[in-house]
């Protein structure tokens, strides 16, 4: 039985998971209303909710559990990739209860976790397995390996060559924006709340997503990478027009061109187009990364494997793809004690001295 901490970004959360796939609590403060009017994640503004929080979050999730501090095997964290000052607050206080309860450490790469969550079970009983979005990896798990895993969310996106859950190698990436992050970025344009991902994605589903021929960043023919800058500007000059060429004594080019909201009946092929364009981009590269690897199945995590359209663009895929049940595709601290289970298992444990390591330090 472990106890997960996660604080990376923005959400304090603490879990308690048994053998690695039993959710035995789930516990997520959000401070999305926090940063709201900011439209993204004030990083100063998070590492003191995350002060607020984690005490609370903590008991909670012990409390939900039914478990006693003394009954968990080891205390697990997220300690990277991250804000600094967010990492810093999980880490201490996992640090702390490590130390003073004489439990292992186990420190947790964030973004792993993200493809750990679809071995996590549902948490309501009586939806468990029954619910279609659940995909019983963990029933098939160990012939599924080698497998393409992608992590999109709104910090990351990444694709990795994974032997198994601890042998995981980079093979491409976002050189620009993440695409949770067009997304939001793209949400903001059209005049939508922050974040943007799910308003869009439920709005796209009722328009036509061949209506407007956004483009789709494939950066060369091998290339494994991602890029949705071009794709975020397109949707920019469909909405408001090409900039005009600002004239000289006009100081802030923005009064020159006014933004524009798009009307209630243009917005769902928008959407619909700029979501069929992330789902056309997303395809093509896992494609070209299964040709490259013998990839058996692709494992798919973080907020934007929540994505309606992408998780019905990939059910006859040429190879099995596992996405996490929704309630485990955004962060939660499920994943991190889902995965320091198996971290416990071959006995890595972390000093208590590991440090926090903050995104420039990640590869
Ligand atoms: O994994 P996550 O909670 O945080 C990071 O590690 O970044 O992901 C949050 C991101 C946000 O950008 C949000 O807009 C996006 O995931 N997201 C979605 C959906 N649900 C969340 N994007 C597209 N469609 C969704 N249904
Ligand atoms: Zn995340």
């Amino acid at each position: 039985m472990i106890l997960g901490i996660e604080s990376t970004c923005d959400e304090t959360a603490a879990s308690v998971v048994a053998d690695g796939t039993r959710v035995l609590s789930n516990v997520i403060a959000s401070q999305v209303d926090l940063h709201q009017k900011y439209r993204g994640v004030v990083p100063e503004i998070a590492s003191r909710a995350h002060i607020e929080n984690i005490l609370p979050v903590l008991q909670n999730s012990l409390s939900q559990a039914g478990c006693e501090l003394k009954n968990v095997d080891a205390i697990a964290v997220a300690y990277r990739p991250g804000l600094i000052g967010s990492l810093l607050i999980g880490v201490t206080a996992a640090k702390t209860l490590a130390w003073a309860l004489g439990k292992p450490l186990i420190g947790v790469d964030h973004v792993h976790a993200h493809l750990y969550s679809v071995m996590l079970e549902e948490k309501d009983e009586g939806r468990s397995r029954k619910d279609e979005e659940a995909c019983p990896f963990s029933d098939v798990a160990h012939s599924s390996f080698p497998a393409i895993g992608l992590v999109c969310s709104g910090g990351h996106t990444a694709m990795y060559d994974m032997k198994s859950w601890t042998q995981i190698t980079l093979i491409g990436s976002t050189i620009d924006d993440a695409v949770g992050e067009a997304y939001d970025k793209v949400a903001a344009i059209l005049g939508l709340e922050y974040p943007g991902g799910p308003i869009v994605d439920r709005i796209a589903a009722t328009g036509n997503p061949k209506a407007i021929a956004f483009p789709r960043s494939m950066l060369g023919k091998e290339s494994l990478d991602f890029s949705f800058s071009g794709l975020k500007t397109s949707v920019l000059y469909h909405v408001r027009g090409v900039p005009a060429k600002p004239k000289r004594d006009v100081i802030n080019p923005a009064v020159q061109n006014p933004p524009r909201i798009p009307t209630s009946e243009e917005l769902p092929d928008i959407c619909a187009s700029f979501q069929q364009a992330c789902v056309d981009t997303i395809r093509l590269k896992l494609r070209r990364a299964i040709e490259k690897t013998d990839a058996k199945s692709v494992i798919i995590g973080g907020g934007v494997s929540a994505n309606r359209g992408l998780r019905e663009a990939l059910r006859d895929f040429d190879v099995p793809v596992f996405f996490p049940p929704m309630q485990y595709c955004t962060d939660n601290a499920a994943m991190i004690a889902g995965l320091a289970h198996v971290l416990f298992d071959r006995r890595e444990f972390s000093p208590l001295d590991m440090d926090a390591i903050t995104y420039s330090q990640f590869r």
